[in-house]
């Protein structure tokens, strides 16, 4: 049934393109370690496993970023809704958010950058393309190693509509028996 629909500023069609999740980038450079909140990330390839994302030049994750070429996603649940926000919203030149925000860092396999362990689950990144930084800001990163908590096997994450809004995940639809085998 087609929808009665209404003129929509542009600037704000990530209400409806960012579905998220969100996720805690961490990062470290020499001495210097750091957390943002990130919500401009996209699947861009299965095998490698390539996101690419989109960080901000004024960030201070931008340059530990770009410096070391690695990263570490990972993925908060709503548990962790006050510190994604905070998070987002100071900047790690001034203090040490693993301090500030009480999250434990845990050594990754394959790079520097820590693991967060209250998240749901942490993937290890290296940066794999970036012809786009000086453009767009866009990294594009390889994941290089995935760990992931068993359960609940879909966790309860947070998806940004903007305006300091988030829609939360919820019920589960599946229609797996409708799927052509190679496209699962
Ligand atoms: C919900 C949310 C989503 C965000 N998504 C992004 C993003 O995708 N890319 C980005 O550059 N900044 C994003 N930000 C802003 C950064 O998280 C924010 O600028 C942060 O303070 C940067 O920290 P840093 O300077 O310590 O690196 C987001 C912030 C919030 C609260």
């Amino acid at each position: 049934m087609a929808t009665r629909k209404i003129d929509f500023p542009v600037a704000n069609v990530r209400r409806y393109l960012e579905p998220g999740p969100i996720v805690l980038v961490s990062s470290a450079w020499r001495d210097k370690r750091n957390i943002m909140t990130m919500g401009w990330h996209t699947v861009m390839e299965f095998v490698p496993a390539l996101v690419g994302c989109v960080i901000a030049g004024g960030n201070y994750s931008f340059s530990l970023i770009r410096r070391s070429g690695e990263c570490v996603i990972n993925l908060p649940t709503t548990a962790l809704t006050d510190t994604v926000v905070g998070i987002g919203n100071c900047s790690g030149a001034a203090v040490d958010k693993f301090e500030k925000f009480g999250l434990t860092a845990l050594p990754a396999r394959n790079v520097k950058a820590s693991l967060i362990a209250e998240c749901h689950a942490n993937f290890e990144c290296r940066l794999k393309d970036d012809s786009l930084v000086d453009r767009y800001n866009f990294f594009i990163f390889e994941v290089v190693k995935a760990h992931v908590a068993p359960r609940p096997k879909y966790p309860q994450t947070l998806h940004y509509t903007g305006d300091g809004v988030f829609v939360v995940s919820g019920k589960i639809v599946s229609r797996r028996s409708q799927f052509r085998p190679k496209m699962l």
